[in-house]
């Protein structure tokens, strides 16, 4: 299949795993590299290859077919419209936009253009997720009923070297972290009905202590604690924190109950939950006299073991960022959904606005979008690979 040629827009933090794992993927390949900052994207040119140019010699690109746009969110829009406007089809960092009316606008103009949007988070594409997945669909815990999904931890300024943006309109715990969560629940559960939220500002300011900008402080925009409730469309109710204020806990990162027992993220790091592709997961079963590790990222056993009738997928059980861009770039070339797509998007930054709006008013907030529960990913998928 002759791959889709892919120029990225952004050059910062995350670029480097896109960059490393593009190199990979047989179905993706980087042509054009552009950031407001030309050196970055000189840098990156020089050590994965592509050509580094302006914004605008990018989107004129008759070359470039999806934008990758690795930017701030505040940038999100203004870059897919872009995008858009210029013909290409875009994949975006998350959130999909910071309003929700920017992230109509973008699926509107897709839409319109018969282009086609997808967005971050694909960390649902996951060996671990995708395990929960199959377990729930072959029936292991039962009917889901109730879920948890916990993301309390103190904050970025304490490692990453530009934290300022997670403190400004379109973060905060709950965007800037939230769309792991929501995703991965959707993904699990299926699309949202309506949504409880409460929320806080615990500090108005943040002393960054990570180099190298150790010692500046922040002006926080946004909820810093933001806690609720969503009631799925299927009826499974759920519980989440999202907070940057909190040292240190016992929660699970994500739990799915069943009629017949529990699936679970356990990892004790906030920062190794639903955003990573892989790590511990439990379950156990009414039957069973304690819980079972999911061994999704070891070689399948020659004897018999409980977990030899879970069909765990064991691909991607590292940080395979941009898988979601190889699977929109099967769907380029071959047609047919792909996952990490522009309405699963929309629908989670309504879900995270829910949370606010519901606490600003006091009301439930009832979910206004809906999107298709995205497709499993299939075991020994044949149409790309991390092979090349
Ligand atoms: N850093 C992480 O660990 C991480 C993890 C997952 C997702 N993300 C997401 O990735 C995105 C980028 O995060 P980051 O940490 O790499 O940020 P960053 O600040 O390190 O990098 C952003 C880059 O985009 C460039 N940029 C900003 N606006 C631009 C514009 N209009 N046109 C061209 N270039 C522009 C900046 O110059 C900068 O080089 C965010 O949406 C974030 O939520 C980050």
């Amino acid at each position: 299949m002759k791959t889709v040629k892919v120029g990225v827009v952004g050059c910062g933090d995350i670029s480097t795993i896109y960059f490393t794992n593009i190199a990979k993927f047989d179905n993706i390949e980087v042509v054009a590299i552009a950031d407001l900052m030309m050196e970055r994207a000189q840098e990156k040119a020089g050590k994965f290859g592509g050509k580094a140019m302006s914004v605008a010699e990018l989107m004129a690109n008759p070359e470039v077919e999806v934008v990758l746009n690795l930017t701030i969110p505040a940038a999100h829009h203004e870059v897919d419209m872009q995008a858009l406007n210029a013909g290409k089809h875009v994949y975006s960092e998350k959130p999909l936009a910071i309003t929700m009316e920017d992230g109509k606008e973008i699926l509107d103009l897709a839409k319109k253009k018969g282009l086609l949007v997808g967005c971050a988070p694909d960390t649902f594409l996951g060996a671990r997720p995708q395990t929960m997945r199959k377990m729930i669909d072959d029936g292991w815990i039962g009917k889901p009923i109730a879920a948890t999904a916990f993301m309390v931890c103190y904050g970025h300024e304490i490692w990453h070297p530009s934290p300022e943006f997670y403190y400004k309109t379109g973060a905060g715990p709950m965007f800037d972290m939230g769309p792991y969560y929501m995703t991965a629940l959707v993904a699990l559960l299926g699309p949202a009905k309506r949504i409880s939220g409460a929320a806080s500002m615990t500090y108005k300011q943040r002393l960054i202590t990570s180099q190298p900008l150790a010692g500046k402080v922040i002006d926080v925009e946004v909820p810093t604690t933001v806690s609720g409730t969503i009631e799925f469309a299927n009826g499974v109710i759920a519980s989440t924190i999202m907070s940057f204020d909190i040292w240190d806990s016992n929660l699970p990162r994500l739990e799915i109950y069943g009629t017949e027992g529990t699936v679970s993220m356990t990892d004790p790091d906030p920062l190794a939950g639903p955003d990573i592709f892989h790590g511990e997961t439990k379950f156990r079963r009414a039957s069973d006299s304690d819980w079972t590790e999911l061994p999704y990222d070891l070689p399948r056993k020659e004897e018999a073991t409980p977990w030899d009738t879970i069909p765990s997928i064991y691909n991607y059980n590292f940080n395979s960022r941009g898988l979601g861009l190889a699977d929109m770039a099967r769907a380029i070339r071959n047609g047919g959904d792909f996952r990490a797509n522009g309405d699963v998007a929309y629908h989670v930054l309504e879900m995270m606005h829910a949370f606010i709006k519901s606490a600003e008013s006091g009301k439930y907030y009832d979910m206004q979008s809906i999107c298709k529960m995205p497709d499993v990913m299939e075991m020994n998928m044949t149409e790309f690979s991390m092979g090349k």
